[in-house]
């Protein structure tokens, strides 16, 4: 017993912290063994501080201080080395793996669709708008001159939602919301999801369509057809195509023309995606109903006005070549992916 034990003990003490290195529970094991509460070796050599004869106690207390300060030091620092060594980068990660890749985005053909021919609209100074797709009677049909009887309806294969509420069949309501609204002059564009019982090659429940309106005084038809040919030939610019206007009807236009271009894949003389006809069919429109006007509050003496829809998908699918329409909606990443 006495300082030389002490010493002995400090020797001891150091050789097994050496031993432990890094790792935590053996560090751990260490302190137990010498500084634990209960059964540490520092307790006993505490213990036996009673047992010296009275002059060799101050030397001992001294040196035993000296001993606890500098193993609780030693202990502290390995410790530290041992927490920090565990979560240091290296051990977690294994560099050796592959990394994850980082796929790259992609926008929607309809998407980009729209938003061409949104630039092309916007030069011309139109605003881009847009309305509920929950629709009532009086927007999607009334006010667009269409009443409950009328033949036209059957064309609109209407889902219904309460007795006056519906999903809206076509971007046309939002012309009369607007024109409800706001005084002429109006230059709108209006892109958006319409709805209609319809499932097949060519067809889809969902779809979407542009709508376009021009509202002031002294409009013309040959406004209309200056900037429906303006718009055609900017949207198919690399393929110079041909424009042709049809007599037709809607019953919120008057007089209505069906607009058709020259077949991009044929270059009008004749294929499979056109039926042999070398035209393609592309929008509806037409110079406003005076009706329509009356309906929304718009006097039908000074202002005339011209308006004009046409489907986003269908111009997807002739843009990019999509054979069938639903292929657009199915998720499928091998067709989007084409667009990244
Ligand atoms: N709303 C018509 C449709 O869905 C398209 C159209 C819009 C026709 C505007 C003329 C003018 O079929």
């Amino acid at each position: 017993m006495g300082v030389a034990r002490l010493d002995e003990v400090r020797a001891a003490f150091l050789e097994d912290l050496g031993q432990a290195g890094k790792d935590a529970s053996a560090v751990e094991a260490v302190r137990v063994k010498y500084a634990g509460r209960r059964s540490g070796l520092l307790l006993d050599l505490t213990a036996a501080l009673r047992d010296l004869p009275k002059e060799e106690r101050r030397d001992y207390g001294r040196a035993l201080n000296d001993l606890k300060q500098d193993i609780g030091k030693c202990l502290d620092e390995a410790r530290e080395a041992s927490i920090s060594g565990a979560a240091a980068p290296q051990d977690m990660v294994d560099i050796s793996l592959p990394g994850m890749a980082l796929t790259r985005g992609a926008e929607h053909p309809v998407n980009l669709v729209r938003r061409k021919i949104e630039e092309i609209f916007l030069r011309m100074g139109y605003d881009v708008e847009a309305g509920p797709e929950i629709e009532d009677d009086w927007h999607n049909f009334e006010a667009l001159n269409i009443p409950s009887d009328h033949p036209a309806r059957d064309d609109h294969d209407t889902f219904y939602v309460t007795g006056d509420r519906l999903l809206r069949t076509h971007t046309s309501p939002v012309q009369a919301r607007v024109m409800e609204n706001r005084k002429p002059p109006i230059r709108i564009i209006v892109p958006g999801k319409v709805y209609r019982r319809d499932s097949d090659l060519r067809h889809s429940p969902m779809f979407h369509q542009i709508e376009g309106l021009l509202v002031d005084e002294g409009i013309s038809f040959g406004n209309l057809k200056a900037t429906l040919e303006t718009f055609l030939h900017a949207l198919f610019s690399g393929h110079g195509v041909d424009v042709r206007f049809r007599p037709s009807y809607f019953p919120f236009t008057e007089p209505s023309a069906e607009v058709d271009i020259t077949c991009i894949f044929c270059g009008g003389s004749g294929c499979a995606v056109c039926s042999r006809s070398g035209w393609i069919e592309i929008l509806g429109s037409g110079m406003v109903d005076p009706r329509v006007f009356e309906r929304v509050g718009i006097d039908s003496e000074r202002y005339t006005g011209f308006a004009f829809g046409l489907g986003l998908d269908r111009v997807a699918m002739l843009m990019y070549g999509i054979p069938d329409l639903r292929q657009l909606f199915s998720g499928d990443q091998r067709l989007t992916r084409q667009f990244a």
